[in-house]
């Protein structure tokens, strides 16, 4: 303990060993007592404050109460603002305070914490790498920018800083080509902050934009051989790993044959219903902004999202929104859409793979021309009128129409047929 105790804190030793000693016994009600008493006498101890903070913080996990985690978070937040508090113990309760902060749902705070923290230890990079991360994670992509900007002119090799620089070139600049050097540096770095899937699906990704296809596949079979990815190509990031996965499903496979029949009846109602609304509101339909269009003009309607109706789009085309009634694998599917996509000549969509395995995606063919093609892992269909294709987006899959005139096919995304029903009820919208 020499190095959390001060001078003063030296004095009272043995009763600060002493309440610690009831806080590693696990008698964490009757510490956090004594830290109160002592603190009576000794309001600016660190080890006392410390102790303190630490058995709230305790408490409020086994208790499970807010109350306690905010009183714990405000106990931690004095000890960075006492004189004389040995600096393992000042950083120990720092990383804490944010974290807890954190935790609560205020990341604003969390930051805050964080740049007071660097104000004291300004040359530790890791902090600086947490108020990056801090930053991004509540949106400040410009500020989590310049955070990366600055640990890299102070050390260029910090793996940390690297994959998360190169990230916000790939995903905010959307330049793949400035990316690459940082995310594949970064990764091979082998810090553990650098081992996650989104950099190397966007590392993948950005050498696949630039025709790099050899390297971007290495890259794909390094993280599925260290289980970053389910394989090389299914690259979802938010999946249940026991699901039977497998790039085109047959309409049997799927367990809703019954509903996706009974939907495939009644396809001249859904393209008419479609036609009228891009006929006379052409604007209702959105260009797809998630950076996968290579070339031409990609539109959606959305009718259900994240399990549920977007009532504005159903008022619109009603007949096809009741045609779902009695398809709620779909409808309720938190980790899907349905919705028309509308594809003019010229497109072709980047190679890509959707967020979770948890979903499989059927098309319905409405307007069909000759040309367009839909490759899934490594085999090519097209799409007919009236007729259902059924495939597992989480697995590489790129799009070209070279028809002469517009596509149009519906969506249909319905929950993987083997989650449980509890599966399907907790798991997180996407
Ligand atoms: C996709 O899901 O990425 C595409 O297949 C969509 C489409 O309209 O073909
Ligand atoms: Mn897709």
């Amino acid at each position: 303990f020499a190095d959390i105790t001060n001078k003063e804190d030296n004095k009272i030793r043995n009763l600060l060993d002493d309440a610690d000693k009831l806080l590693s016994d696990g008698n964490i009600e009757e510490a956090n007592k004594k830290f109160d008493s002592l603190l009576m006498k000794y309001p600016s101890s660190p080890r006392a404050n410390y102790g303190k903070a630490y058995s709230l913080d305790l408490l409020s996990e086994k208790k499970q109460s807010n109350t306690l985690l905010e009183a714990s978070i405000s106990a931690y937040s004095k000890i960075l603002d006492l004189d004389d508090v040995p600096s393992v113990l000042l950083l120990k309760a720092g990383l804490r305070l944010s974290n807890r902060q954190e935790f609560r749902g205020w990341s604003i705070k969390s930051v805050v914490t964080m740049k007071k923290l660097i104000q004291k230890f300004p040359d530790k990079l890791a902090l600086r790498n947490k108020l990056g991360i801090g930053y991004m994670m509540s949106g400040k992509i410009e500020e989590a920018r310049e955070v990366f900007k600055g640990i890299l002119l102070k050390d260029p090799n910090d793996g940390c800083a690297l994959v998360h620089y190169g990230f916000i070139l790939k995903t905010t600049d959307r330049n793949p080509n400035e990316s690459i050097s940082y995310l594949q540096k970064g990764i091979a770095s082998n810090d553990p902050e650098t081992q996650h899937g989104r950099f190397y699906f966007h590392l993948g990704d950005a050498l696949y934009r630039v025709n790099r296809m050899e390297e971007g596949m290495k890259v794909y079979e390094e993280g599925a051989k260290k289980n970053i990815f389910l394989s090389k190509w299914q690259r979802s990031l938010y999946n249940v790993d026991r699901l039977t996965g497998r790039p085109w499903w047959t309409l049997e496979q799927t367990g809703v044959a019954k509903q996706l029949d009974h939907i495939a009846k009644n396809w001249k109602t859904i393209r008419d219903e479609a036609v009228s609304q891009m006929n006379t509101n052409s604007n209702l339909f959105e260009k797809e902004d998630e950076d996968l269009t290579d070339t031409g003009e990609w539109h959606q309607l959305t009718l259900f999202q994240r399990g549920k109706e977007v009532s504005k789009n159903c008022k619109r085309t009603p007949k096809t929104c009741a045609l779902f009634s009695e398809f709620s694998a779909a409808t309720t599917c938190k980790r899907g859409q349905i919705k028309f996509s509308i594809m003019k000549p010229g497109v072709h969509v980047h190679p890509h793979t959707g967020p979770t395995n948890c979903r499989l995606r059927a098309h319905l063919g409405l307007i069909i021309p000759e040309g367009p093609k839909i490759r899934v892992q490594d085999s090519i269909r097209g799409w007919k009128e009236g007729d259902w294709i059924v495939f597992d987006d989480s697995f590489e899959h790129e799009v070209w129409q070279n028809g002469t005139s517009l596509r149009m096919v519906l969506i249909v995304d319905f929950w993987h047929p083997e989650l449980t029903l509890n599966e399907k009820k907790v798991l997180s919208p996407i």
